[in-house]
Parts: C-alpha cells; sequence; structure tokens
C-alpha cells in the first residue's frame, strides 16, 4: 500500500495575497472548482475576517465545494476565528486553520509577548474553534526559525487541546532540507502525542528550497503538503504543487501517492495564470512552456531516437500533448528533418544538407525558426539549387 500524502491548496488564500493576484468571488469560484476536479484533499479558500470580499467568497466556495475540505484561515484571535465559523458554516467538510508565530522573531519582536503566553493563546485558539468545527489546524507559523524544543511544547499543547493537523510552516523560507526533515523527526520523536494529529509542511520559496523542504518534511513523517499551483505566493512563492505531485509520481519507489489526477495540471497552471496575471517563466519545471521543449541539436537527436533519453516525464501524464522540438541555430540536422517532415517535405540526406546551410543563416540571424519561416528556407534553397 502507498502512503497517502493530502494535498492543501493555498492558492486562493496565500497565493492570492500577492499584489496583483486577486480575484473576485466569481473568479475564486471558477479556480475552486478547478482545484476540486484537480483532486486537492484541502482547498483554502481565504481568511474570512480579511475582508467583506474575502468572507463572501469563502462562504460561496463552502456552498459549493462537495468532496474536498474547505478551510478558512484566521489569527489566534476570537474575532477572526468567529468569522471564519459564519464564512464556512455551509461546507459540507468546515475547517478553521488558526495559529500564532513561535519563533523568537515572532514572539518578542511581533508579537511582543513570551513563550508561556503564546502556548496560552494557541490553547485558547484552538479551543475555541472546536465549539464551531471538528477539524481545527494549527499552524505555528514562523516554525522554520524557531527553537524545537518550544516547537514540541506548542505542538503537544495545541493536540491536547484537540487540533486535528498541526502546520510546521517555514514561514520566511530559511531553511534548509536537511534542517527541515530533521524538525520534523524531532516532533515525531518527542512529542508524545504526535500521532493523534497529521503532520503538515508549509514551505515558502525565499531560498528556492521549499519544494525540496516540503519533499524532507513528507520524508520525516509530514502527510499533508500545502502548496499553490504554479508555486504562486508571498514574495518568492510557496511550494509548487505540480513540483511535489510530480516528484512523488516519478519516483516510485518512494511508495507515495496523492489524489492529483496529473493530467489536469497543465490546464489548471493556465488557467491560475491567466486569472491571477501572473506569468508562468517558461523555465518552471513541469509547466514553464520550455519544461517540454528541446532546442540543442544534441538534446533533439537524442529525444527523436527515444524520448526518455531527456524527458523524465511523459508529457501527456502532466496533460501537455506532445513535447516540442524548437527550431534555433543550435538544433541539427536532426530536428529540422522531423520539422520538415511535419510539414509533408521529404529530402534526400544531400538535400537535407543544403538546406540546412540555408537554415543556419536564417536562425543565426532570429531566435527561432518557425513552420513559415521554414517554408521560405525551403524555396530559397530551391533557389539557390535552380541557378
Ligand atoms: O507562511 C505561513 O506561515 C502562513 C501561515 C499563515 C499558515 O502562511
Ligand atoms: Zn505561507
Amino acid at each position: 500500500m502507498k502512503n497517502q500524502i493530502q494535498i492543501f491548496d493555498t492558492t486562493l488564500r496565500d497565493g492570492e495575497q500577492v499584489p496583483g493576484c486577486q480575484l473576485n468571488t466569481k473568479e475564486k469560484l471558477f479556480v475552486a472548482d478547478a482545484l476540486e476536479e484537480l483532486g486537492v484533499d484541502i482547498i483554502e479558500a481565504g481568511f474570512p475576517i480579511s475582508s467583506p470580499g474575502d468572507f463572501q467568497s469563502v462562504q460561496a466556495i463552502s456552498k459549493q465545494v462537495k468532496r474536498a475540505v474547505v478551510c478558512g484561515l484566521t489569527r489566534a484571535v476570537k474575532k477572526d476565528i468567529e468569522v471564519a465559523a459564519e464564512a464556512l458554516k455551509d461546507a459540507q467538510r468546515p475547517r478553521i486553520h488558526t495559529g500564532i508565530g513561535v519563533s523568537y522573531y515572532h514572539i518578542h519582536l511581533k508579537l511582543k509577548s513570551t513563550e508561556d503566553e503564546i502556548i496560552d493563546r494557541a490553547v485558547k485558539a484552538v479551543k475555541y474553534s472546536k465549539k464551531f468545527v471538528e477539524d481545527v489546524e494549527f499552524y505555528a507559523e514562523d516554525a522554520g526559525r524557531a527553537d524545537n524544543i518550544y516547537l514540541a511544547k506548542v505542538v503537544e499543547a495545541v493536540i491536547k487541546a484537540g487540533a486535528t493537523v498541526v502546520n510546521i510552516p517555514d514561514t520566511t523560507g530559511y531553511c534548509l532540507p536537511i534542517e527541515y526533515g530533521e524538525k520534523i523527526k524531532f516532533l515525531k520523536t518527542y512529542v508524545k502525542n504526535i500521532d493523534k494529529a497529521i503532520i503538515a509542511a508549509h514551505c515558502h520559496n525565499d531560498l528556492g528550497l521549499a519544494t525540496a523542504n516540503s519533499i524532507a518534511g513528507v520524508f520525516n513523517g509530514v502527510e499533508q503538503v500545502e502548496c499553490t499551483i504554479n508555486g504562486i505566493g508571498e514574495r518568492a512563492g510557496n511550494t509548487s504543487m505540480e513540483e511535489v505531485v510530480m516528484i512523488l509520481r516519478q519516483h516510485k519507489d518512494l511508495n507515495y501517492t496523492t489524489n492529483i489526477n496529473t493530467k489536469l495540471i497543465s490546464s489548471t497552471s493556465q488557467m491560475v495564470s491567466n486569472l491571477m496575471h501572473m506569468p508562468v517563466q517558461p523555465n518552471k519545471a513541469i509547466v514553464g512552456s520550455n519544461a517540454f521543449a528541446h532546442s540543442s541539436g544534441i538534446h533533439q537527436d537524442g529525444v527523436l531516437k527515444n524520448r526518455e533519453n531527456y524527458e523524465i516525464i511523459d508529457p501527456a501524464d502532466v496533460g501537455i500533448d506532445k513535447s516540442s522540438i524548437i527550431l534555433t541555430a543550435r538544433s541539427g540536422r536532426a530536428a529540422l528533418k522531423f520539422r520538415l517532415q511535419k510539414l509533408g517535405h521529404k529530402f534526400s540526406e544531400k538535400k537535407l544538407d543544403g538546406i540546412y546551410d540555408v537554415f543556419l543563416d536564417y536562425a543565426d540571424k532570429q531566435k527561432e525558426i518557425n513552420d513559415k519561416d521554414l517554408s521560405v528556407i525551403v524555396k530559397k534553397f530551391n533557389q539557390l539549387v535552380a541557378v
């Protein structure tokens, strides 16, 4: 039996916090629908107290979503919890996600509090949330930079108070994978009631390590990964959903599985990118426009002989028709032949050599050669040989 990893999507909350990414209720409903179809287990729909618009969106998503858990974020503040509970009241499977900062920075410099007071507030927030819903997730904000012994005390206290899930966020994206993995291992070893709750990873990408840290968490007992489509989120973003899902899927020997229908990854990525006006970088793993594009001669020759020579994922598995062979000045004859054949041209090897010389002349002057350019190149070659 494979180990099931729950996918908690926070595109509509941590992702939507990004300047310029705000969505209205109709757009949020559209995304929530797509997320449910994609197979995410939990949809973090928003932060209900943050604005009337967000409250309305969480309320509408709660009414619409049938299978996934719908989650609303709160601070460890009574009013936040009451408002979130109200927004979630029509959800089939509501979850309140409450929490507080637990690092030295958050306790002393942000909250101007003490370690004991924070535990007290955390416990009270969980207990108060339990009055409204059974499923309560606690986030230990900035756990990445928190002292592990203190963090263990917080985790034990909130589980005792009834938390069903405990989220260990690397809020500032500071941890190294080995450090984050050891943090989870420490909690799994020393928190005596840890088996009463699911442990979640919520990593940010400030050092480009969000996915690596989430996977290190999984290796050490995390059962829920919090992530966003295309990795959008505060600052450098959150853990990218498509990366985590495909890592676990491609490394079959690891024996993990998720409920994600990977064939919907590409279309969901494009939809989120369009609605949020947030372009995906071309070299982004899995969903970037170059993720399955081959442009150097050596790679093109290899991939045309056998796709797996240069691809570890079948593009069809993430909903992309096929890999693409891009023609640039770095391309070789095999790629040129392949693209010409697709246009219906068949040439002898000798003629292909001649066309390749004309092609290089054009390719050195422009970045990419498209089908229209290829027709011009063939015409030019025919003119040259006719002279
Ligand atoms: O990064 C973080 O710590 C968060 C919490 C609010 C869960 O987003
Ligand atoms: Zn976050």
